[in-house]
């Protein structure tokens, strides 16, 4: 059964940015990108980088430090598919973004 947590107003993270939050011990990255809410690892694999202080295109976000790119719908790096970070559901509920608690 999923567990859903309430993070905040969908207004809160405008289009084309992130917000941090911390849930379970996790630094977890919320991204607007289109319209559409998703969340990933708010840590990069390579050096450690937050990527909500990342460029959100097309359901990407790069890297702000040397600029990997990984895919926002289920966290594979843009570049090499095979390697991938946590991605999180989310869901919006009365204009208000909830994600499925991680395990
Ligand atoms: S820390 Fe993200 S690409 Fe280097």
């Amino acid at each position: 059964m999923s567990n859903w947590v309430d993070l905040c107003p969908v207004d809160e993270i405008p289009e084309g940015e992130g917000k941090s939050f911390e849930l379970k011990g996790k630094t977890i990255g919320v991204f607007n990108s289109e319209g559409q809410i998703r969340a990933i690892d708010d840590f990069c694999p390579h050096m450690g980088a937050p990527l909500t202080g990342g460029h959100v295109e097309n359901g990407v976000v790069t890297c702000p430090w040397h600029a990997w790119r990984f895919r926002l719908e289920d966290g594979a790096w843009a570049d090499n598919p095979k390697i991938k970070i946590g991605c999180h559901k989310t869901q919006v509920v009365d204009g208000r973004i909830q994600i499925c608690e991680p395990g």
